[in-house]
C-alpha cells in the first residue's frame, strides 16, 4: 500500500475532475499496464497495494471496517482531482495530527 502511494508520487498528473466517466478509468495509472519500479520487490509491493486499494475487504481485511475499499471514496484509484486524490500524499508525512496532538506517519494516518 505505502509502496503504491509512493509510486504514484512519480505518476502522471491527476485525472481532471470533468473527465467523462467512460474515459476516466482509462487514464488511471494501473500497474498491470503501466511502468513499475525496476526493483522486482518494489514492483510487487506496488501491484499488491493497488489490489488492496481497489478491494480492501479481500486483500487487507484489517483495514476494512466495512465492505468499502479505499477506492470507493478516493476515486479512480486515488488519482482523480477533487475526489480526495492520494497522488503525492506520501511526501507530506509524517504530518502533525491535530486530533491526536502529535505527528502521524502515513501508516498511522491510514489506520487511524
Ligand atoms: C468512506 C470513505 C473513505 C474510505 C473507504 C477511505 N477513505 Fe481515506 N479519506 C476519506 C476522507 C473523507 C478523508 C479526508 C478527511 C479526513 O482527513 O479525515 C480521507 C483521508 C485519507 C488520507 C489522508 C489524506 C491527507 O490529505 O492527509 C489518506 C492517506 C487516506 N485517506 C488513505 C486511505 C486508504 C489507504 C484507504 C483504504 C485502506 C482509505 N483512505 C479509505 C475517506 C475515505
Amino acid at each position: 500500500m505505502i509502496a503504491l502511494l509512493l509510486h504514484l508520487l512519480a505518476a502522471a498528473p491527476l485525472i481532471p475532475q470533468n473527465a467523462p466517466i467512460g474515459q476516466a478509468g482509462d487514464r488511471v495509472k494501473d500497474p498491470a499496464r503501466d511502468p513499475l519500479p525496476d526493483d522486482p520487490e518494489q514492483a510487487a509491493e506496488v501491484r499488491r497495494g493497488y489490489k488492496i486499494f481497489l478491494n480492501t475487504p479481500r486483500f487487507a481485511r484489517r483495514y476494512a471496517r466495512s465492505s468499502l475499499s479505499c477506492g470507493s471514496c478516493h476515486l479512480n484509484a486515488g488519482q482523480k482531482e477533487g475526489s480526495m486524490p492520494l497522488v503525492g500524499i506520501a511526501s507530506i508525512f509524517p504530518d502533525y495530527n491535530k486530533r491526536s496532538g502529535r505527528p502521524f506517519t502515513l501508516e498511522e494516518r491510514i489506520v487511524g
